[in-house]
């Protein structure tokens, strides 16, 4: 086993600001990895959420009075500090419930211009929510949905790349990470062979911008998207970054309160960006927690989270690839996932045996049904992990795996 000394964190102080990871499950030490699916909060997160409602609780942007200023405040500082931490303008953050609203906002704006026959391009790794709005508006509006292939390796493939998109297509969408089985994705490149056919670039980072240093003028994608409670922030909370010419030549998603100019009987002028795309109250103290994990992030550093996943998925990896009749899905270079099946226990079984040892993953779809009918299976088993695991924790993962085939006799 790695020594502290030898990990590029100081995992052993990070855990000591993550209250849960102190609590038992079915009496034994608690191992979280479903990372993937909602991260555990540091206390800094949640002290700032109790600070907010017990201190400044008031609405924002509205109330000319010392709590709605402090609230004010602090709620458009958290948004500074997501533009800085993905490289963008504070004008292009445009807060939204989760990635899920996000893509959905996305989704709606950009077709209402597209007229039928025109082309849009997912990939078969897509979550539910970069999959269902496109295959809707398509529907609806007689557009035409593409996907790009996988390889064998489950990675995006080259050819399919360049084949799927073409002079016809007006948008391309997909994830940085799969949810599902870790693939990441060469978004620049897309980026640059959407833009040389004319089509516009939306991401999915709610897998990468927990785990990975990001760079929107890098990255150069006319959108990019994530969600707070997947990078140690609260629920409720998730980010629309997008060019802000683009932003501003945009219909709104959501009509109503807050994203207004003028309202006169006859018509509406709209708010400003990013204001403009945030109808009604916003969720305030999520957003300010939001904020605080940013700055945990940082101050832990996102080249070293980047780095630790590579030792932690390696050291697993290795122990996983000793286990016979165990199947693993993915590349080889992966985010911090590794979807899995045990030959002959069905997924909801090998999770409901690691949880009776405190170990908590996700087993199913992942809401990723058309990847799984690629992959030839109905559902995997997938650990995540994130900055606060350890290789003592892999250990007993593997231990309680090899529970679940002595229980099934496989
Ligand atoms: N999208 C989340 C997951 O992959 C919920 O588990």
């Amino acid at each position: 086993m790695l020594s502290t000394q030898t990990k590029s964190l100081d995992v052993e102080q990070i855990r000591k600001d993550f209250p849960i990871l102190q609590r038992k499950v079915h009496n034994k030490p608690l191992v979280y990895f479903d990372n993937a699916a909602t991260s555990q909060k540091p206390k800094q997160v949640i002290d700032a959420l109790n600070f907010y409602y017990n201190n400044y609780n008031a609405n924002v942007h509205r109330s000319i009075h010392q709590l709605g200023e402090e609230a004010t405040a602090a709620y458009e500082k958290a948004r500074e500090k997501i533009a800085e931490f993905i490289n963008a303008q504070y004008q292009e953050i445009i807060f939204t419930k989760n990635s899920t609203e996000g893509l959905n906002l996305i989704a709606y704006s950009l077709t209402s211009s597209l007229k039928p026959g025109d082309e849009i391009v997912i990939s078969q790794l897509e979550h539910h929510s970069n999959f269902v709005p496109w295959q809707q508006m398509a529907k609806h509006l007689g557009l035409k949905l593409k996907f790009i292939k996988i390889n064998e390796e489950a990675e995006l493939d080259e050819n399919s790349i360049r084949e799927t998109i073409t002079k016809n297509t007006k948008i391309v969408s997909v994830n940085h990470i799969s949810n599902a089985i870790g693939t990441i994705n060469p978004v620049e490149e897309i980026t640059k062979i959407a833009h040389e056919n004319g089509a516009l670039m939306v991401v999915d980072g709610s897998q990468s911008a927990p785990h990975m240093p990001l760079d929107m003028k890098k990255i150069n994608s006319d959108f990019y998207v994530f969600t707070g409670h997947k990078m140690l922030g609260p629920t409720g909370v998730g980010v629309v970054y997008g060019k802000k010419e683009l932003l501003e030549n945009m219909r709104p998603f959501l009509y109503g309160g807050e994203m207004i100019n003028e309202v006169k009987f006859e018509d509406t002028t709209f708010n400003q960006l990013p204001w403009k795309f945030e109808a009604g109250t916003p969720n305030i103290a999520e957003g300010i927690g939001l904020g605080v994990a940013v700055d945990y992030l940082k101050k832990v550093g996102m080249k070293q989270i980047f780095e630790r996943d590579r030792e932690i998925v390696d050291y697993a990896m290795e122990r996983m690839k000793n286990i016979d009749g165990i199947t693993i899905y993915g590349p080889k270079e992966r985010g911090s996932i590794i979807s899995f099946n045990v030959h002959g226990v069905h997924a909801h079984d090998v999770s409901q045996i690691l949880d009776s040892e405190g170990v908590a993953i996700r087993a199913g779809h992942h809401c990723c049904m058309p990847l799984m009918s690629v992959l030839g299976v109905t559902a995997t088993a997938r650990a995540s992990f994130y900055l606060y695991n350890t290789e003592q924790e892999i250990d007993t993962f593997i231990n309680a795996i090899h529970k679940v085939k002595k229980v099934f006799g496989v």
